[in-house]
């Protein structure tokens, strides 16, 4: 077997400044080519048309020409929540929404933006979004309720200092037809700013399902060493023993792993085993998150990572976030022949 000589992600131990996460406040690359345009509603889901529209109408409030004669295009309110299955492009819409809006926008997750309160603090995270044109949430959760208030008390600061906001729902793959009650669990969540947001309901199937179904790839020794070794020679890659990287990130805050993985084109992992310690799986998660917003490709041996995590954690509390990352390394370990 050919000696492969590439970094180890563990040498990445990165420290961001507020500076720096709010710059890294942005759509993932992923999305950055996303427009409103290139979003083909399903026709046998004519909610994904609505979605479209309304999305629209909402961007219009900040181009709609005023005046009497000026279509009354701007709606009244200063939320919209985009709710629906996984895989209906509700990501695909806020980036193409955040791109319209002028001025300081921001772009994150929900855990990002609780990551920035637990980094910044409460007060220093409302004085650095406050002025901002526009908010960007994507897949808010519902699962913690601290989390939830702070998130909600935020926005209506942001809200009442004129900035609009946009959130999507966060719902797992293959969770057909859970999830249907989720606008009204966000409702009830934020109800002291419930009636600030519009409700659009996205209803379809996963656009990305022929990209992953099936399994995980999983290498063998020497296809391993083959493919690192050609990814290094076309760019940044990783390569450590799959224990090297749980161990590696429990010493990272899950806000600075944006950082471990900047820049990475593809990272390498060797023996994966399955995870029984629902600490490390879910630092895991977090990692897999980070890989996929930025199409790190992953190059594996050993189990096959859509196996990693047990029945016992898909069964319990963040079976949502379990199935999103395996989706998600189901796509990244089957990127073949993609450029880049
Ligand atoms: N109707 C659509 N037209 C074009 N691309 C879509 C559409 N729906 C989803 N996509 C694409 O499919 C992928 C998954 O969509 P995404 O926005 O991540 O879904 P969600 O956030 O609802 O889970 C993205 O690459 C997105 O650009
Ligand atoms: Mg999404």
């Amino acid at each position: 077997m050919q000696e492969i000589t590439v970094p180890s992600l563990s040498e990445r131990a990165p420290a961001m400044t507020a500076a720096e996460i709010a710059e890294s406040l942005v759509p993932p690359r992923q999305f950055e080519q996303a427009t409103l345009d290139d979003y083909l509603p399903d026709a046998d889901y004519p909610s994904q048309e609505r979605a479209v529209e309304k999305v629209r109408a909402f961007a219009a409030g900040w181009s709609a020409p005023r005046g009497m004669f000026a279509r009354r295009a701007a709606p009244s309110k200063p939320g919209i929540y985009l709710d629906g299955g996984f895989g209906v492009g509700k990501t695909h819409l806020l980036a193409a929404l955040w791109k319209l809006a002028p001025g300081r926008t921001y772009f994150g997750t929900f855990i990002e933006y609780t990551a920035l309160v637990g980094a910044l603090g409460y007060a220093a995270t409302v004085k650095l979004l406050s002025g901002a044109s526009f908010l960007a949430i994507d897949e808010f959760e519902l699962d913690d309720p601290g989390d939830t208030m702070i998130m909600t008390r935020l926005l209506g600061e942001l809200v009442a200092g004129g900035t609009r906001i946009a959130a999507t729902s966060n719902t797992p793959p293959n969770a057909l037809g859970e999830g249907r009650f989720a606008a009204a669990d966000f409702l009830r969540e934020i109800h002291a700013l419930a009636d600030r947001f519009e409700v659009v309901r996205i209803d379809g199937l996963d656009y990305r399902r022929r990209d992953v179904e099936g399994h995980a790839v999983s290498l063998g020794d020497a296809e391993y060493a083959d493919a690192v070794s050609r990814a290094a020679a076309h760019g940044h890659v990783t390569a450590d023993p799959f224990d090297r990287i749980l161990k590696h990130l429990s010493t990272v805050h899950p806000s600075r792993y944006v950082r471990l993985v900047d820049g990475l084109d593809a990272i390498g992992i060797t023996d994966v085993h399955v995870l029984t310690n629902q600490t490390d799986a879910l630092r895991f998660v977090a990692l897999v998150d980070r890989l996929y917003d930025e199409q790190v490709r992953v190059l594996a041996t050993g189990v096959p990572l859509d196996q990693v995590f047990g029945e016992d954690m898909l069964a319990g509390g963040y079976r949502k976030k379990y199935l999103r990352a395996t989706s998600r390394l189901i796509a990244l370990t089957s990127g073949g022949d993609r450029p880049s």
